[in-house]
Order: C-alpha cells, then structure tokens, then sequence
C-alpha cells in the first residue's frame, strides 16, 4: 500500500486523536487481570492494541465490544488466566511483546510468544533479564534475547529492587506487572523517568505505587476492576500539531489529547521552536487531557537532547524531524539511541529517506543533525515502520511536487484514520491511499 501525498497551502479545523496507544494496553492488560468487569471507553482500535486484546483472550479473559473504542473485560483475578492454546502473536505491538511477558512471568504456565518480521529484530534481553531474577523461566532465539519467546511464569515471583539500565516504561512496567503476586514491595529504578501511564493506572485499579525520584515501588495485591477513560494520544497527535505549524496557512485544535506530563517533551519542543500551541485543560480521570491549538509559524531550529527530555518525547523524534527539515537552522538531537532499536533503526530512516526529500541530515550514533530546508517531493519508503510513514507524509504536505510513500499500511497499527484526517482539514485529497 501507498500514499501519494500533493502539498496543500490549509489545515483549518477541529480534530479527535485516536485513544493513547500505551493506555489502551495497559486497560487491556489490568482488565484481564482484575477481578469483576472493568469498562474501557476510548480503546485505540489500531493493531497494535487488538493483538493486546486477542492476547488476553487467548489467556481466558472475556472481552466483549460493546461500540467503537468500548470495551468490557471480565477479568478472573491475578489467579484467572490459564494456558493459552497457541503461540500468542504480538504482531508488530513492542508493548503487548514486553508487558505481557511481565504478566507472564506471574502466571505458573506455559506461553509462546512471537511476532513479525521487525519486532523478532528487537531486544527482549532488556525484559528477561529482570523477569528471570524474579523466577520466571524465559528462552528463546539469541540466548533468550529475541522473539519467539517461551516463557514459563511463576506463582510466586521474587520481590526485587530492579535498576533498570535504560529508561524504558516497557522494562518498568514488565517488571511491575510481574510483580503484582510477589510476597513483597516490587521497586524499578530508572536512570531517567520513562512514561507513567503503569504506575497511574494500577493506581486507578486500586494498587499502592508510591514514586520517589526514580524508583517506583509496587506494594502487590488484588485489582479492583474499574471503568477507564482513555485520553487521545499525544503522539498521534504531533502529526497533525507539526502539519499545522508548518502549512502555509494553518490552524488546527485537537481534543481531549492526553498531556501527561511524561510524554509532552514535544509540545516542549515545538514551543522551543517558536511554535505557538495554546492549551486548555479538561479533564483528569487518571491521566491529564487537554484541548490544543497550533497555528502556522516560522520554526527555527533547537537542540533535543537529555536523558530527561528524550523519553518523553521518543516516539516522536520523526515527526520533529520533519519539522527541523523546514525550520531555520541546524537542529541536533542526540542521547537518543533507543531510537535505533524501535519499529526500524529511526535514525537511518530519517537521515535516508527525509534525505530523498532534499534534506541535509548528517547521521550520529546517537542521533543526527538536521540542517533546515526546503523539501521536494520524492518517492521514499516507511521501511514498515508507522511513525515513519506518517512523518513522511507530514513533510510531503508542504514539499515542492508530489511524494509517494511506500509500505504504508503500517499505519494502521496506531492511527487507522491517520488520512482521512489530515484530508478533511487539509479540505481536499492531500493524501490518496493507492493499492
Ligand atoms: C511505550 C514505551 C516506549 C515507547 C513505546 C510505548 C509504552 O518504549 O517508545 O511506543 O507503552 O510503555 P520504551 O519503553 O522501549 O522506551
């Protein structure tokens, strides 16, 4: 699948990101393993989060969908899962990989867990290392680093104080997760604090987490089910905040997009950047939402780097670099190397393909220098990776001439309506969707 993408000169309107991709696993997760019925509305039916979804059924959770984004989970309890059938296939979904091999490694059976070709290229080391010293039995590929995985959880995992060597929620969380059955008080120490979506939500499903600096602490026990609300998704969202800074004439408001503090370093950013992006606060059940208005402005280039700032705004590097491609100056980004190990080595992509465009980008081992530009209209490629695809398409709205994007069809694993959406605000076919 394609996208052929023509510049446009508008973006005017009013638009809902689809619900937060990390929330929504979490929901799914903590339902299964709640006792009672918990109700998540706002669910983000992308693939990513459905592979989290067909897991814990596969597992022996009741899920049923009652509307669009509306679920019901009839959990059976920390005891309630059994054995599943088959391989559990995690698709392209790193989050369902990680934290459901955390819930794994608390569940005395065996499990099976795969995926496709880009997430059997990740690391998994990072995760079984921990659930290893808290007793689960974890092998596989590459000395037990890579998917497929077979994991064999325990009843009674060990209660340990885990330093982790990366700020990963993924790590931290498969940790917590594992540890919901363990004797005693769970601790992660982070190097940097990662995203706390975890921490909020076990919280919502009545667990003492306390956070203190960057160690969280997980006193284990039972979940209450609930009923949760999930925020849009801010990193959606940066697609849509980046095309309304950039387009020649532009104004753009999002709804109800979730500003966690732990995953606005792009609003930050883009603010360094000169942009203007107005913010209205709504409402807190769990996670911070808000309304958020960006409008056309001459971006000059910034520096992005710092173990404080990069993950909270990792995922979104691609679409900043879109942004760096046409502001005025040389944008560096550095500390980022955890990019090289998402959906594709991100560094390579945007240095090769955002290069195809036009754009001097000189390629770092731990990020790159972006020098500002114009961009030309160029056929480039997503190498499957989602972010990539729709990054690319954001900068193919304001090159000179057309550009066509291949392997798109990635973006349906986190916003499905990705086109349709910047086509009703850009008020014509920006972006045709070619076989
Ligand atoms: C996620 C954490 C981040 C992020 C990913 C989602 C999560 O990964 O890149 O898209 O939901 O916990 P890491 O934990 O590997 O940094």
């Amino acid at each position: 699948m394609k996208f052929r993408v023509r510049p446009v000169a508008r973006l005017h309107g009013e638009a809902e990101v689809p619900g937060d991709k990390s929330v929504s696993h979490r929901s799914a997760l903590l339902g299964a393993l709640a006792e009672g019925v918990t109700e998540v509305q706002g669910y983000l039916e992308a693939e990513d989060c459905l592979r989290t979804i067909t897991a814990v059924q596969a597992l022996g959770a009741e899920v049923t969908r009652k509307g669009p984004g509306h679920y019901r989970i009839a959990g059976g309890g920390l005891r309630g899962l059994g054995e599943p059938a088959d391989v559990v296939d995690c698709g392209n979904s790193g989050t369902t990989a990680r934290l459901l091999a955390g819930v794994l490694a608390g569940q005395p059976f065996w499990t099976m867990l795969t995926g496709d070709a880009s997430l059997r290229r990740r690391p998994m080391g990072r995760i079984a290392e921990p659930l290893r010293q808290m007793g689960a039995t974890v092998v596989g590929r590459a000395e037990g680093t890579r998917l497929p995985l077979a994991i064999r959880g325990t009843a009674a995992p060990k209660a340990i104080h885990y330093a982790s060597p990366v700020a990963s929620a993924q790590v931290k969380s498969a940790v917590l997760l594992a540890g919901l059955g363990a004797e005693g008080p769970v601790r992660v120490t982070e190097p940097a604090p990662s995203r706390d979506h975890s921490e909020r939500i076990l919280r919502r499903f009545g667990l003492d987490v306390t956070t203190a600096d960057r160690t969280v602490t997980l006193t284990p026990g039972p979940l209450r089910a609930t009923a949760v609300q999930v925020p849009g998704d801010v990193s959606s969202a940066a697609f849509l905040l980046v095309a309304a800074a950039i387009v020649a004439d532009a104004r753009v408001t999002l709804h109800r997009v979730g500003v966690n503090p732990t995953r606005t370093g792009v609003l930050d950013v883009l603010q360094a950047m000169g942009a203007t992006i107005a913010t209205s606060q709504a409402a807190d059940e769990g996670e911070p939402t808000a309304s958020l208005t960006a409008t056309t402005t001459a971006l000059r280039a910034t520096t992005i780097g710092g173990a404080q700032l990069i993950p909270r705004l990792i995922d979104e590097v691609p679409v900043l670099a879109v942004a760096a491609a046409v502001a005025d100056g040389v944008t560096v980004v550095r500390d980022a190397t955890e990019l090289r190990v998402k959906e594709s080595d991100r560094i390579a992509a945007i240095a090769r393909q955002l290069g195809r465009m036009g754009t001097v980008i000189e390629e770092r081992p731990d990020g790159m220098a972006i020098t500002g530009g114009r961009l030309h209209g160029a056929a480039v490629d997503s190498g499957g990776d989602h972010r990539m695809a729709m990054a690319l398409a954001i900068a193919a709205l304001v090159a000179d001439g057309e550009t066509l994007i291949d392997d798109v069809a990635c973006v349906s694993t986190s916003y499905p309506s990705f086109a349709a959406t910047i086509n009703a605000l850009a008020g014509t076919t920006a972006i045709t969707v070619e076989g």
